[in-house]
């Protein structure tokens, strides 16, 4: 088989990417190593930046986002007692964002890709790729038990965190910063009205917590958990108690329980690779850098990654230009560090990291600043509406 561009992983980064490219005319094929209800079963995070919401909806699959996702202009952070609302709209002139759970984007994106007869190849694991260091980029995948290849002209490496495109540069040619916290999130999907109209961001002496919601009628919440915890310890009731123990008593006494749809426990980490380009392999999205989900960034910089490597592939194709190709990886890298930056801060702020009195005051110290300061609360709103993308025409 042979297209133009191959991409490695139909999560948001390689559905969204292989949107884009169709929309001007680049052709593209999807290689799954899951099947297509395993991608559609994930549960992820559901915030979406501004400049997000604006790509879906230049990308043609914004229609069910804006009729179905909730519009958020602020949220709380709870502490020592106190619930203090951080105004985004009036902190950013305007701006705010989009609750919409990263599930039904996905969902969005695979039946939009389906309907222009989109080659999406789902279990069908890459296994290697080569040639991108000269000029003949090449991925091999299996396919019902048989080796199969996809030449092209470009690899985007959309395939995550455990991927192989990130492995295939070599460790000579990448560089990782990494940090692994030494906590979960526990979190439960359930059918319940959510405890307010925006979210909570807490920090509790017993850990921190998030009341988060997918709409009007289903919430998420998180509580901050043992790196050891196995789901299976936790019952419903277990969870319930413990959130509402960390919850300002206001929304602990509105809190509804229910029965979980999902439950499960994900770990934090804070990684980067770069960089984020080797010849005609490009990467994008999980593969190349990882947040804690404090601040809900991820998806945002997988759609900012996108954004700039469907512009420099556009550019190419129509111009036969490769600067924009050249300069990928810097700019990625540039917005990158930033949301990295701010998702460590948040995190550092509102998880207990132990017993330590002086650090649970620091914490407080910094909260009260924080939401005390129009300089601190205008950081803070600008950072969690999303940074503007840098100019790369
Ligand atoms: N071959 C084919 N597909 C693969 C391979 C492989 N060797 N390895 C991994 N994949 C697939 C995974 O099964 C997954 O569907 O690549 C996809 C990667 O998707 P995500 O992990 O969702 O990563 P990405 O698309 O970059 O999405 C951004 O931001 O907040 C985070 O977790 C959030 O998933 C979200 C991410
Ligand atoms: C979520 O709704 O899953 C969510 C929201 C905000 C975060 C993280 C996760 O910061």
């Amino acid at each position: 088989m042979r297209t133009q561009v191959g991409i490695i992983g139909s999560g948001p980064s390689g559905l969204l990417l292989s949107q884009i490219l169709f929309l001007h005319g680049i052709d593209s094929v999807i290689l799954e190593r899951q099947s297509r209800d395993h991608v559609l079963g994930r549960i992820r995070a559901g915030v979406l930046e501004q400049s997000t919401v604006d790509m879906l909806r230049a990308a043609s699959v914004g229609e069910r986002m804006d009729r179905e996702g909730l519009v958020h202009g602020g949220f709380s952070l709870a502490f020592d007692g106190r619930m203090e609302y951080i105004d985004m709209h009036k902190w950013t002139g305007g701006s705010g964002v989009m609750v919409y759970g990263q599930t039904e984007l996905t969902r969005d994106l695979i039946e939009a890709r389906m309907a222009d007869g989109a080659v999406i190849e789902y279990e069908a694991p890459a296994v290697a790729i080569d040639g991108f260091l000269d000029g003949k980029p090449r991925i091999i995948y299996e396919k019902k038990g048989e080796r199969r290849e996809l030449l092209c002209d470009f690899v985007a490496g959309c395939d995550g965190y455990h991927g192989i495109s990130r492995q295939s540069a070599g460790p000579g040619s990448i560089k990782e910063f990494e940090k692994v916290y030494p906590f979960g999130w526990l979190g439960i999907l359930s059918d319940v009205p959510p405890v307010d109209r925006e979210l909570i961001y807490t920090n509790h002496e017993r850990g921190f917590a998030l009341c988060s919601m997918r709409s009007h009628t289903r919430s998420r919440y998180y509580i901050q958990c043992d790196l050891n915890d196995n789901v299976d310890i936790w019952t419903d009731d277990a969870f319930w108690d413990e959130l509402r123990r960390r919850l300002p008593e206001t929304a602990a006494q509105k809190l509804v329980t229910g029965p979980r749809l999902e439950m499960s426990i994900a770990p934090l980490r804070s990684f980067v690779a770069e960089p984020m380009r080797f010849g005609a392999l490009l990467l994008a999205g999980d593969a190349a850098h990882i947040v804690p989900p404090t601040g809900a960034k991820g998806l945002n910089l997988a759609a900012s990654d996108v954004h700039y490597l469907s512009r420099a592939l556009i550019v190419y194709y129509a111009e036969k230009r490769t600067d924009l190709l050249d300069r990928y990886s810097d700019t990625c890298l540039r917005r990158v560090w930033k949301a990295v930056r701010f998702s460590w801060w948040f995190t550092a702020m509102m998880h207990k990291f132990g017993d330590e009195p002086l650090c649970q005051r620091l914490q407080l110290a910094e909260l009260d600043y924080l939401t005390g300061s129009e300089a601190a609360r205008t950081a803070m709103a600008e950072n969690y509406v999303g940074l503007p993308f840098d100019r790369f025409e």
